[in-house]
C-alpha cells in the first residue's frame, strides 16, 4: 500500500517542500529511503522503527521503499523523521490516508518515540501558510517562533502517540496562540549614558546610526570602543515586521534553543578574531549563516580588526556590497541575508599606545607599518566614518552621565524619516549611505562655500574621488540630523573631519 505525507527540508533560510511516499509490499524485509537523503535522512529509518514499536504499533515485516520528492533536492537532517514515521503507519494500514492530507509534518524522533525540536521552525511555519496547508504540525519546542506569524494553525506535538492520537481525531490538539512578538528576553540595552566623554565619537556613533554608515574606532586598549560599538543597535529605529521575520529565520537555523517567538532586537554580533571564514561569512557541508548573517539588520562589530584574517575581511565585500551572502554547493545556491551595520575597532599600533601621552609606545615603526597594512583597502574603503577614541581622563570619566540612548534614537529615528520621503523606493534600503552615484548627484548639492572646503580638503588631505563621495553621503545624513535642509559648509566640514584618518590608517 502506498501512503504520502508533507515535510519539508532546510533551504538556506527558507524552508523547501518535501513529499515523503512509503511504499509497502510482501517481499525482502528490508527498507530502502531513495530521492537524495543526506547521512542522517538515511539513519532516520532506525529511529523511526523503534519510536513507532515503542509506541505500541506493531509492524509486520515488509519490503518497504521510502521516496522523498524532488528527487533532485538534497534532504538535511532531521526534519523528515515524524512525517516518514507516520507515513509509515499508514502504509501498513495502521493511520488512514487522509489523516496525513492537508497537513504539513517535521519533527525528529527519539528512539522512545519524543518528538525533539529542528532548527528553521519559522521558515517551515511559512512555507505551510504559503502552500496552504490546514495545519502544521511541529515539535512542541518549535511552537512559538512557528505560530508567531499566525499565518497558519500550528498542532504541537510532544511525542508520536500525541501526533498519531490527534491526526486519529482521539486526542485532538488545539492549535497554539501566537506568543506576544515582544519576547524581551535580554533586558534592557545598554545605554550610551554609561559612557563617560568621547564626545566625537558618540557623535559619530549618532551620524552612523542615522545614515547607515559604517564606522571605525581607532584607539588605545580600554578607551570605551567596544562600550560605545555595543550601544549602536540601541540607537536604531525598531526593527520592522519583515526585518523580525528575517533575523528570527537566520537565527533560528543555528540556535541551540528554539526561539520563542519572534526577535525583536536588533543583533549584536562580535565574532572572535580567531574565528574562520567560514564562521563569518556563512558556510559548510550543511550550509549555515555565518557572523554576517546573524547580524543580518543589526550590527557586526569586527573588534582588534589587523588581527583578522585577510582572507576573511576581503570575504565580507559580497555581504558589503549586496546585503547578502551566497554559499554555491554541487546542486545547490543558497542565500543568506547579510545586510548589517559594521563598526570595526582598531588599536593604533600592536601596543595600543601609539599618540597615547601617558604611556610609552614601544612597536618598531616597521611594526606598527605591517600592523596597520593588515587592514584591508577595500574594506576600509567601505567605511564612510573614521573616528579617534583618544584613552579617557580622569576628569572624564567622574563627569555626569552624558545623552541617554533614547535622546539620541529619536534624533535618528527623525533623520531616518526623512531618508524615506526622500528616497521612496529609489533604494533597497533608504539611507544616505546607500546612495548610487546617480541617486547622489540628485540629492548633495553644495553650495560654493561647500565646494571651496571640499577642493581644499581635496588638495590638502590627497583626497580620492570615491572619498569625496562618502564626504557627500555623511555631510548628508549630517544635514538631515539638523532638519534636512541642504548640504551647508559646516555639515561638510564635520563630514570631512570623519576622513582625516584614511593615510594613517590605510598606508
Ligand atoms: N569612556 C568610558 N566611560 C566609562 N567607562 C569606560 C570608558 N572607557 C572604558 N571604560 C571602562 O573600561 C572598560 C573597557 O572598555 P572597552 O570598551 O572594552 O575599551 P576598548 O574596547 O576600547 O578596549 C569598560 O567596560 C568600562 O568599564
Ligand atoms: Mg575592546
Amino acid at each position: 500500500m502506498l501512503a504520502r505525507a508533507t515535510a519539508a527540508t532546510p533551504w538556506g533560510i527558507e524552508a523547501h517542500p518535501v513529499q515523503v511516499e512509503v511504499d509497502v509490499h510482501h517481499g525482502l524485509p528490508q527498507v530502502q529511503i531513495v530521492g537524495l537523503p543526506d547521512a542522517a535522512v538515511r539513519e532516520s529509518r532506525e529511529r523511526e522503527r523503534a519510536a513507532i514499536k515503542n509506541c505500541g504499533f506493531d509492524l509486520p515485516p515488509r519490503a518497504v521503499v521510502i521516496n522523498l520528492a524532488p528527487a533532485d533536492l538534497r534532504k538535511q537532517g532531521n526534519h523528515l523523521d515524524l512525517a516518514i514515521a507516520l507515513a509509515l503507519l499508514a502504509a501498513h494500514g495502521q493511520l488512514p490516508q487522509e489523516a496525513l492530507a492537508g497537513r504539513l509534518i517535521c519533527g525528529e524522533l527519539g528512539l522512545d518515540g519524543a518528538v525533539r525540536s529542528v532548527r528553521g521552525g519559522l521558515a517551515i511555519a511559512d512555507l505551510a501558510a504559503r502552500m496552504g496547508v490546514e495545519q502544521v504540525l511541529l515539535p512542541a519546542p518549535n511552537a512559538g517562533e512557528a505560530a508567531a506569524l499566525g499565518t497558519v494553525p500550528v498542532i504541537a506535538v510532544a511525542g508520536l502517540a500525541d501526533a498519531i492520537e490527534h491526526l486519529l481525531g482521539l486526542a485532538a490538539l488545539a492549535p497554539v496562540a501566537a506568543a506576544a512578538p515582544a519576547t524581551a528576553a535580554r533586558g534592557p540595552l545598554p545605554d550610551l549614558a554609561e559612557v563617560r566623554g568621547q564626545e566625537a565619537a558618540k557623535r559619530a556613533l549618532e551620524v552612523a546610526a542615522a545614515g547607515g554608515h559604517n564606522l571605525l574606532l581607532l584607539g588605545p586598549p580600554g578607551s570605551g570602543k567596544t562600550m560605545l560599538a555595543r550601544r549602536l543597535p540601541g540607537l536604531l529605529p525598531p526593527l520592522t515586521l519583515a526585518e523580525s521575520i528575517a533575523v528570527t529565520k537566520v537565527h533560528s537555523l543555528v540556535a541551540e534553543e528554539p526561539p520563542a517567538g519572534l526577535l525583536t532586537e536588533r543583533p549584536f554580533r562580535s565574532p572572535h578574531t580567531g574565528t574562520s571564514t567560514a564562521g563569518i561569512i556563512g558556510g559548510g557541508p550543511i550550509p549555515r549563516p555565518g557572523e554576517a548573517s546573524l547580524a543580518h539588520a543589526g550590527v557586526l562589530f569586527l573588534d582588534e580588526l589587523p588581527e583578522f584574517r585577510r582572507d576573511t575581511l576581503e570575504a565580507l565585500r559580497q555581504p558589503l556590497e549586496e546585503g547578502m551572502v551566497t554559499v554555491v554547493r554541487a546542486r545547490a545556491r543558497f542565500v543568506f541575508p547579510a545586510r548589517f551595520s559594521l563598526v570595526v575597532a582598531c588599536n593604533p599600533c600592536p601596543c595600543g599606545h601609539l599618540g597615547d601621552a601617558r604611556y610609552r609606545c614601544r612597536c618598531a615603526a616597521s611594526a606598527v607599518e605591517r600592523y596597520r597594512a593588515r587592514v584591508s583597502g577595500p574594506l576600509l574603503d567601505r567605511i564612510d566614518l573614521h573616528v579617534e577614541v583618544p584613552a579617557v581622563t580622569l576628569s572624564e570619566l567622574r563627569a555626569t552621565p552624558g545623552e541617554p540612548s533614547a535622546a539620541v534614537a529619536a534624533r535618528v529615528a527623525a533623520a531616518r524619516r526623512l531618508q524615506v520621503e526622500r528616497f521612496g523606493t529609489a533604494l533597497a534600503i533608504p539611507v544616505n549611505a546607500a546612495m548610487s552615484p546617480a541617486v547622489l548627484a540628485r540629492h548633495c548639492a553644495v553650495d560654493p562655500a561647500g565646494r571651496a572646503l571640499l577642493d581644499a580638503a581635496f588638495e590638502k588631505l590627497g583626497l580620492s574621488a570615491r572619498a569625496l563621495d562618502r564626504i557627500l553621503k555623511v555631510a548628508r545624513t549630517i544635514a538631515d540630523l539638523a532638519g534636512g535642509g541642504p548640504i551647508r559648509a559646516v555639515h561638510l566640514a564635520e563630514a570631512i573631519q570623519y576622513r582625516t584618518l584614511d593615510r594613517r590608517v590605510a598606508t
